[in-house]
């Protein structure tokens, strides 16, 4: 038996790390320095009233006066099937924090869960991420622990801790198991689709469907796919936000709770350091995160996230910034959807610090961790075990990164393709459209035996984007009609102006902007038009003259706002398109960190 290498153990939380900002000693961890001094210590009548408010609840001085509060800020629900662990984790953290000399508060925030919400989370990202920046700020909080997983949680939980930059750390919720069906490994969404395609093409019995049903989803966590919640969750370890080696770990293993453990005893220490979210993000962080998408093939979700996220740390990230990074990036997660394997192996081969040890060289290396460390030092000296999982750079998955950006007539402020999941002989492609004008015309028509369809046809979506939709919805991987897939076809150039699953697959062209609601060209397609595809010069075009295409928009009509109240209104009125992030005009760029009147 040979002896592991130091990686195959990877997770180091018992270790000390040093402090390289705001280094904390015993002199400077001064409790009048805290947030929360401001709400329990002065001798009025306001502080009496919070103070013995915390008493009535059980808590005495000993508990909180004089060290950092640390909100739980925790985004379980009964319908979030991925976060469904988060009641032990919440004790794990509070368990650290105690530990570190901290007094833990678990706030429960938004549960986004993307199984059963409709018509997509993406509707709410926003809402959360306002929750997660308003909450941090009002309350009597010095750290927050950023408990999330599952899709959107990510990027709401750190756009609103950025926005409010009070010190926060990220707990990944971590993947499920691999799932297991008969003598097949299967991943979650990816197979989904896969074998559903298989019953629709008449090669798949109901019993085993059921059977598959009943194993595709193993344990609580995250989809172990590298879809968006592990793609988003390699991010967030790419720019700092959490323990290494975080967005790897599997939800149910020990190993899971030692790191929510670890990930509370670190929140205190960022509450003295004073650590906030503007000393760790920047540019070059950003910057980390996209390297990251890309070597990983992660989802093309995660280009709408960085971009907000970027957004509300003042930083200007475009879609040119995605592809040229693309022509350098090479993808070597060999994961599914685009590769072969999971998150559990992905683990075990390394992890994200693994891979990123061998990107060394093209990485900002220099930027900041909430270790307090680099992320050199937090990479540190991590290997890979396994070159299968995790490629080495003379061996690539694909010589360029998993996803590119393409313009043209029919998307001229961008649109995006996950190449490395798609059919090869699809990239460079020049069919017949079939229009769908939204998502019900699709259904119907669909696998309509009469619909004139043939591999060579080009599937249209539109009413599919941000306000379309509305909310951006996960539409993109248009289903293949049925009659192709009895006759074998399993993929099809598909263009719509929704998003699609990070565990998707397909010739996809997602993301169109403008959105055909606001009348971009999407909007003008008409059934039989010619589009080509051309992946190799990043172009998407709509074979029709100009002069045709302006006699087609001088008869469009505008749709009519759907939306007539509420939160929808606002969503209505203030989302941004895809290329810019889809957050709120008005919470993009950094601002003031206002704090509420004492009084
Ligand atoms: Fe939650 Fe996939 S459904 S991560």
């Amino acid at each position: 038996m040979t002896s592991l290498p130091k990686s195959a153990s990877p997770t180091p939380y018992s270790k000390k790390t040093t402090s390289m900002v705001g280094d904390v000693t015993d002199s400077n961890r001064d409790p009048s320095s805290l947030r929360s001094a401001r709400w329990f210590a002065p001798d009025d009548l306001r502080s009496f009233g919070h103070r013995s408010r915390l008493k009535g609840m059980g808590f005495d001085d000993a508990d909180y006066r004089d060290r950092p509060v640390i909100g739980l800020l925790n985004t379980w629900s009964d319908l979030n099937t991925c976060h469904s662990h988060f009641p032990q984790r919440v004790e794990e953290v509070k368990r650290g924090i105690l530990q570190a000399g901290g007094f833990p508060v678990e706030v429960p925030v938004m549960s986004l869960g993307e199984m059963l919400m409709k018509p997509t989370t993406m509707l709410y990202r926003n809402l959360l991420a306002m929750e997660t920046e308003e909450v941090l700020r009002c309350h009597p909080i010095d750290a927050a622990v950023l408990m999330g997983g599952c899709d959107k949680t990510v990027p709401a939980l750190i756009m609103g801790a950025i926005s409010a930059d009070i010190p926060s750390i990220f707990l990944p919720a971590g993947p499920m198991l691999k799932g297991r069906w008969k003598d097949q490994t299967l991943g979650s969404g990816s197979d989904a689709w896969k074998y559903w395609a298989e019953k629709c093409a008449g090669n798949l019995c109901d019993s085993d469907w059921t059977g598959i049903e009943n194993c595709i989803a193993r344990s609580a966590g995250t989809c172990m796919t590298m879809g968006t919640a592990s793609t988003m969750a390699c991010i967030a370890e790419a720019m700092g936000m959490t323990l290494p080696f975080a967005s790897s770990i599997p939800a149910v293993v020990a190993e899971h709770s030692r790191l929510a453990v670890a990930t509370g005893r670190r929140a205190v220490e960022i509450a003295w350091e004073k650590l906030t979210p503007s000393k760790i993000l920047n540019a070059e962080s950003f910057q980390n995160a996209i390297i990251t998408q890309l070597t990983i093939g992660g989802s093309t979700n995660a280009i709408v996230h960085i971009i907000a996220m970027a957004g509300r740390a003042g930083v200007k990230i475009t879609l040119d910034d995605f592809d040229a990074w693309s022509r350098k990036i090479p993808m070597l997660g060999d994961l599914r959807p685009a590769g072969r394997f999971l998150m559990e192996d992905f683990h075990h081969a390394g992890g994200l610090s693994g891979l990123l040890n061998r990107l060394r060289d093209l990485l900002a290396t220099e930027t900041m961790t909430v270790s307090g460390i680099t992320l050199d030092k937090q990479i540190g000296d991590a290997a890979v075990i396994d070159d299968n999982i995790i490629r080495t750079r003379s061996n690539p998955v694909s010589a360029t990164g998993g996803t590119c950006v393409l313009r043209g007539n029919l998307a001229p402020d961008g649109c995006v393709i996950k190449t490395v999941a798609a059919d090869p002989k699809l990239l460079q492609h020049r069919g017949p459209s079939i229009v769908f004008d939204d998502y019900p015309a699709m259904k119907a028509r669909i696998n309509d035996p009469n619909l004139d369809v043939t591999a060579d046809s080009v599937l249209i979506l539109r009413s599919a984007g941000p306000l379309g939709a509305p909310g951006f919805p996960e539409w993109g991987q248009l289903p293949i009609p049925e009659k192709l897939l009895r006759a074998g076809v399993r993929d099809m150039v598909r263009i719509s102006d929704a998003r699609m699953s990070g565990t998707s697959y397909g010739a996809c062209v997602l993301h169109v902007s403008p959105e055909s609601y606001l009348g971009g060209p999407l909007a003008l397609v008409e059934d039989g038009d010619m589009i080509e595809l051309d992946i190799a010069n990043r172009r998407l075009t709509l074979c029709v003259s100009e002069e045709e295409l302006a006699k087609r928009k001088s008869l469009w009509k505008a749709p009519e706002p759907a939306w007539e109240r509420g939160y929808q209104k606002l969503f209505a009125k203030h989302i941004t398109q895809a290329h810019e992030g889809c957050d709120f005009d008005f919470l993009v760029g950094s601002s003031p960190n206002r704090e509420p009147s004492i009084f």
